[in-house]
């Protein structure tokens, strides 16, 4: 019975925006709410500052905090949260992408003044194409932005949802005066006054009533009376079940920096976000309240101290219990492991805990077991599906720069590769090693880590490849995909896993490709 329990009140989520929108500060108030950090400012940014591409110093900066801020579990009315960190900066979206396999909701958090950015609807759509349940939180309403109708109306149209205000602003920036609030039927008035950890809100039963006026100003009170009707009008009514299949998405308003209309956003999260789901295996749907302990890496962190290698694997478990120096099938190398000292996380800290539920997520220490993707069960032989490559943006020809290393710097590339910071594919053709990234910054990243975690050196030189696309021919043995693969043997790849990948060096000759071959399918995911 208490197993149940451990589920039913588990919500592991990802807040997700485009860099800047809030993210940090968002989070930053939840904790506070839940009494897991006492001040602000503890939540420090993962956030790659402008012009560091070449600071090795705010790589490891970087690296520190996101290995700090990977998970931040906190209880709130004695729901257990677990906040899993998506980096905003777009060169760690793979990253991102990635921890979204891992999340049961998140949460979209957009700038009122600046709608929807562009990470925002690449992220939005990765969660639509998973039905992942979203709510979305208008930030910074204290500063002039966009009316809430267009907002609401840009969301729609750029993300593809169906949105319906749980709760609405009264007034904005200079004249920002509260929120009203639809799920509560209160009101919560703006002091401006970030210190206040629990806001008091107004009971507001009837809109009609001159409570209203005295509280907000005559016109201001009519105006929102106005408004409430329209969004009564316009948008449909909330459901918890269109919510949760991901077809309805709730939205909220405030000023995280202000601790304004967080609380609103929390109280209605608690109530509404799902569970822990039941996850899609190849062999069978997997289902959390199973007795069998079954889980699956969905990143891994490197240490950072690199005399010692270890690194840091992070599982989702997604059914039965986890329990310390019980083995474990690690089902791709169909070999058993124990751990001795699984971390759990906690608001800024991690700890060796003895048994973890589903939901929740373990630290493993890895001296090279792990990659991305990979499953852990009880005993059963499955493996979870879902962790899928994108084709990166950006391909160099990796050299070695040290003959005497060359070892060191097959390992190091194929260790950064396993953890998923890039894609490595060879040439079919010459056997030449081919990294593929999402930013160039993580050139830079693996140059830098190479050389002071491996000892290994390595030059790049620039390939120019527009799109890599996974081969997907309808039958291998036919005369068309025997042609297709000699008269374009030079674009041909393998990638890590030995699936066969088309360089098509632009958009123009892969368009060409797909005519003359039409029984080949060229994907853009390794998922297919
Ligand atoms: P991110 O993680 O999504 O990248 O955003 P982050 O929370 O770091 O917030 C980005 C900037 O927006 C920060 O200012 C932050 O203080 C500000 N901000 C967040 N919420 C609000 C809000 O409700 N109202 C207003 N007016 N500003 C908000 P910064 O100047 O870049 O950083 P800092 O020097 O203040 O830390």
């Amino acid at each position: 019975m208490k197993f149940l329990e451990e589920i039913n009140r588990r919500r592991t989520f990802g807040i997700i925006s485009h860099p800047d929108a809030g993210k940090t500060t968002l989070t930053e108030k939840l904790l506070l709410f839940g009494g897991a950090i006492q001040e602000a400012g503890a939540v420090k940014s993962n956030k790659i500052k402008k012009g560091a591409t070449s600071d090795f110093m705010e790589i490891e900066r970087q690296r520190g905090i996101s290995v700090a801020t990977s998970v931040l579990a906190f209880e709130y009315k004695d729901i257990k949260i677990n906040i899993l960190d998506t980096p905003g900066h777009k060169d760690f979206a793979e990253d991102t992408f990635r921890t979204l396999t891992a999340v049961d909701s998140v949460i979209v958090v957009i700038d009122v003044a600046k709608g929807v950015e562009e990470q925002t609807e690449k992220l939005v759509s990765v969660c639509r194409m998973r039905n992942i349940p979203m709510i979305v939180f208008i930030n910074k309403l204290d500063r002039e932005g966009k009316d809430a109708f267009e907002l609401l109306d840009e969301i729609e149209q750029k993300l593809g949802l169906t949105v319906t205000p749980l709760s609405f602003p009264i007034g904005m920036g200079y004249d920002f005066k509260g929120i009203y609030n639809i799920w509560e039927k209160n009101i919560n008035l703006f002091s401006g006054d970030s210190r206040k950890n629990i806001e008091e809100t107004i009971e507001v039963s009837d809109l009609q009533s001159a409570d209203l006026d005295e509280l907000v100003g005559e016109n201001s009170a009519n105006q929102l009376r106005e408004e409430l009707e329209l969004v009564e009008g316009i948008y449909p009514t909330f459901e918890k079940e269109a919510y949760q299949n991901g077809s309805l998405q709730p939205v909220f308003f405030g000023s995280a920096l202000n601790n304004f209309g967080v609380r609103e956003l929390l109280d209605c999260f608690v109530s509404i976000a799902p569970p822990p789901k039941p996850k899609e295996s190849d062999v069978r749907l997997v289902k959390p309240e199973e007795e069998n302990f079954t889980g699956f890496v969905f990143k891994i962190h490197a240490n950072m101290d690199p005399k010692h290698r270890d690194r840091l694997a992070f599982v989702k478990i997604v059914s039965g219990t986890f329990e310390r120096n019980v083995p474990y099938l690690h089902t791709r190398h169909n070999k058993k492991l124990k751990f001795s000292s699984p971390n759990a996380f906690f608001a800024e800290k991690k700890e060796i805990v003895d048994i973890s539920y589903p939901g929740d997520i373990v630290g493993l220490h890895d001296t090279g077991n792990f990659k991305i993707g990979d499953t852990l069960t009880k005993g059963e032989v499955l493996h979870y599906k879902g962790i899928p490559s994108f084709s990166p943006e950006h391909f160099r020809y990796i050299n070695n720069a040290d003959p005497m290393k060359s070892k060191q710097l097959a390992k190091g590339i194929d260790q950064l590769m396993d953890e998923g910071v890039a894609q490595l594919f060879t040439l079919e053709i010459n056997g030449r090693k081919v990294i593929g990234t999402v930013g160039a910054l993580q050139y830079e990243v693996i140059q830098y880590r190479l050389e002071h975690e491996y000892g290994a050196k390595c030059t790049y030189e620039n390939l120019n490849v527009h799109k890599a696309c996974w081969v997907d021919p309808e039958d291998p043995d036919n005369e068309e995909f025997k042609e297709f693969k000699r008269v374009k043997s030079k674009f041909l790849a393998k990638d890590k896993q030995g699936q066969l990948v088309f360089f098509a060096d632009s958009s123009f000759s892969l368009q060409m490709t797909q005519q003359k071959y039409p029984s080949i399918q060229f994907h853009f995911t390794s998922e297919f």
